[in-house]
């Protein structure tokens, strides 16, 4: 009986606490990383409840919808209610206030104690800032209560310009999509959207002066969402003034771009007047760099340019508008009468400062900067514009490299770094592309991205200066739908968000990786598709060709277990748990993955193949191609295999018409198989063997064929690594001989059509 009422006791309680429901702990490991984050690990937390009033300023609209911000984040992440409440402090509160006296105005401190929460910013914008880590401090979960531990923040960004770049020329992403883009970058703390208008593929931007800009590319076929390029779809000036409106309630300025003198196809479609040649013109189809460009000798084209300036300029408030000026061949203006004369009458020569060209390219550029200068506005140019002298005010966007930075910045303008080698983000996340969406090409993982350092060690301290900061890049050729944008950006973006936000010494790869789940739960939250590579588990493989064996070391960035198997079985959470390296000396087939909660993460196809042939003596009948030499013949036998990037190192090139590898077993064995895998990436020009031929020997001197594969010439473009086997009755051999014939005349579908192709081998496994 005593028992019994104790039990109902208990329940009784149990059913008070859930009652009071359930409460979520807020952990302020957020990206990017603050500053300075000091945890009171011993004072007492604050709690929000749907009691818990946001203070902010009467009166001050500005402040009140941060306090709607910070209020609607809660509530979409924890379901609680917070109340605005414009008026004095108090005691119980999230106090909101914009005077912190600070060197940077988008610095904040986020204070909490058991008696109330306090984010004071530097300026509307520090608030937000502030508003932010709060919000992603709180776990995506639906409770009752937030814990908060007591906590001193006090945090401001490294650079002033924190860029994210989106191609809405190439494919259209309508009004709705760019406000979801422009969420995202909220949420990461980026404060600049550098939109790309205009390009041959498009003109997205009303003109009322030039209607038939858009009526021209309103003309092209109409398939949203597949890879056709080109695709219908432009803002009107109403459009793209909310969206502007939309950014700047976000502190994010949007950055327009009007591409020229290149990439002006769709201009020149609807008004081919505008062209050396006259046309006509179409609005393009495809990916590349045209050759018919905006005519620099055309006094027409100069007053379509202001034009189109004087219009936007009353739509885009911001200091800074790009002006293009990337990949802009010269070639019609050499042969263009009126270019020539305009080249002529400047005095234009090739000499140290550029050639004739380059000089006209820039003065057509130099004639928009000064438009755009009168109108107090500064611009950007891609790095080309270094070709020549140009605006001495004007900002250099590096994306060929760092170089255009490096030079910019030592020739005295500003710089912002972009470099494709690291921040485009239209490049694959996974060296694996074939269960990848179509991309444009490159490799570029998320810690490719979050190791990127933007200030160049070259540079002198006072060159330094110039790096006014960093931008991604998403050019939108392969990207026809939102979904894929949001897959292509997360969580790239939030490594980006760390190279711009946080100072290097706070960055760390491994603790960005542990961070990352909790931003992961509000993509999801927000219905956002990402990647998730950088949660896989990397394998090393070591040879050690003296005790013939191979060191395979696991390891994932966050030390999550990893348990793997050595039978080719899917691995779980039973599996063996990776412990210390694994030696490998037999033929076996290596799987692992992490665990996760749960889950299982994606499964490690092991990088390691054991055979008759690991470690044998081998030569090679040609030399591989000197940049895809590396180790040489050896490596074809060391048991690492190639990933699915053919720049791994692993792989070897060749551009000859065929090849043969002699492995010696250095003394009879009985065969009966030969694996040679192969990786294809066509847009590299890299084809699939064309015959693969095995023959064995027992003296060295006479070899007998034993099996033999042709391959069909290739019909389309492709992307994959496969392993080819060539099986044969057992067969008593010291020697095998592979011979491997490539693709001589590449196909006429392709670019390369009649030459060579390279053929990429690694690696010959026998049994
Ligand atoms: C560029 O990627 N053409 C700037
Ligand atoms: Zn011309």
């Amino acid at each position: 009986m005593k028992i019994l009422k104790s039990v109902s006791v208990a329940a009784l309680l149990l059913f008070m606490v859930s009652c009071g429901g359930k409460t979520s702990q807020a952990s302020y490991d957020v990206i990017p990383a603050p500053a300075e984050v000091t945890v009171e690990a011993t004072a007492s937390p604050f709690v929000i409840t749907s009691s818990t009033p946001v203070v902010y300023t009467p009166g001050d609209s500005v402040m009140e919808r941060q306090a709607r911000f910070l209020a609607e984040y809660v509530q979409e992440q924890s379901g609680i209610e917070l109340k605005l409440q414009p008026g004095e402090p108090v005691k119980g509160a999230v106090v909101l206030s914009a005077d912190l006296v600070s060197d940077n105005s988008e610095a904040y401190e986020l204070d909490v104690t058991a008696d109330g929460v306090s984010i004071n910013g530097a300026s509307p914008a520090g608030v937000f800032y502030g508003i932010q880590t709060l919000r992603k401090s709180i776990p995506v979960e639906d409770v009752a209560k937030i814990e908060l531990p007591a906590v001193k923040i006090s945090d401001a960004p490294r650079f002033g310009y924190r860029g994210a770049h989106f191609d809405v020329a190439r494919h259209f992403f309508p009004a709705d999509s760019v406000k979801e883009f422009i969420d995202m970058l909220a949420l990461h703390n980026i404060n600049r959207m550098h939109w790309h208008l205009t390009d041959d593929q498009g003109w997205r931007v009303e003109i009322k002066s030039r209607p038939g800009l858009t009526e021209a590319t309103m003309k092209v076929p109409n398939e949203p969402g597949s890879m056709q390029m080109p695709v219908p779809g432009f803002y009107t000036q109403d459009e793209l003034r909310d969206v502007v409106a939309y950014a700047a309630e976000r502190h994010i300025e949007i950055v327009p771009e009007i591409d020229l003198p290149g990439h002006m196809l769709a201009a020149l479609a609807a008004y081919p007047e505008l062209g050396c040649t006259g046309g006509p013109y179409e609005v393009w189809g495809s990916a590349g760099v045209m050759t018919d460009v905006l005519c620099v000798g055309n006094e027409e084209t100069y007053r379509f340019l202001d034009d189109v300036f004087g219009e936007l300029v009353e739509i885009f408030p911001s200091a800074l508008f790009h002006i293009g000026g990337d990949e802009c061949p010269r070639d019609r203006w050499k042969e263009c009468a009126k270019c020539q004369a305009m080249a002529t009458k400047l005095g234009f020569k090739n000499d140290s400062h550029g050639t004739r060209e380059a000089k006209l390219q820039n003065h057509m550029m130099h004639h928009v900067a000064k438009y755009l200068e009168e109108r107090g506005r500064r611009v950007i140019g891609w790095d080309e514009v270094l070709d020549s002298d140009f605006a001495e005010n004007a900002v250099v966007m590096s994306w060929r490299g760092e170089q255009g930075g490096i030079e910019g910045a030592r020739r005295g303008h500003d710089v912002i770094m972009t470099p494709s080698t690291h921040l485009y983000f239209d490049f694959y996340q996974s060296p694996d592309q074939s269960s990848e969406p179509k991309a444009i090409g490159g490799y570029t993982p998320v810690e490719k991205v979050y190791n990127y350092e933007p200030v160049p060690a070259v540079l002198t301290p006072d060159e330094q200066k110039h790096i006014l900061g960093v931008q991604a890049n998403l050019w939108t050729e392969y990207i026809p739908s939102f979904k894929q944008v949001q897959y292509m950006e997360l969580p790239r973006i939030a490594a980006l968000s760390e190279i711009q936000w946080t100072d290097p010494s706070k960055k760390n790869l491994e603790g960005f990786v542990g961070r990352l789940p909790r931003m992961l739960d509000i993509y999801t939250d927000h219905g956002w598709r990402y990647a998730d590579h950088v949660f896989n588990v990397h394998g090393t493989v070591t040879p050690d060709k003296e005790a013939r064996a191979l060191k395979v070391e696991l390891s994932t960035y966050d030390d999550a277990p990893v348990h793997y198997t050595l039978d080719g079985t899917e691995p779980t959470r039973e599996s063996a748990l990776y412990t210390e390296p694994l030696v490998i000396n037999e033929p076996i087939t290596l799987r692992a993955a992490a665990e996760r909660g749960e889950g299982m993460g994606r499964i490690y196809e092991g990088g390691v193949q054991f055979s008759k042939s690991t470690f044998r003596p081998v030569t090679l009948s040609a030399a591989p191609h000197p940049r895809y030499t590396f180790g040489g013949a050896e490596q074809l036998v060391d048991g690492c295999l190639g990933s699915h990037g053919y720049t791994d190192e692993l792989w070897l090139g060749f551009t000859v018409p065929e090849f043969d590898l002699t492995i010696d077993f250095e003394e009879p064995d009985t065969i009966s198989a030969v694996d040679v895998r192969t990786n294809v990436s066509t847009g590299s020009w890299i084809f699939e063997a064309r015959k693969i031929e095995v023959a064995t020997s027992l003296d060295g001197k006479t070899f007998t064929n034993v099996a033999s594969l042709e391959l069909p010439a290739m019909t389309e473009d492709a992307a994959y690594v496969k392993e080819h086997r060539l099986s044969f009755d057992p067969t008593e051999a010291r020697y095998v001989r592979v011979t491997v014939d490539s693709e001589t005349s590449m196909p006429e579908w392709h670019a390369g059509s009649g030459r060579q192709a390279f053929v990429f081998v690694d690696e010959v496994s026998v049994y």
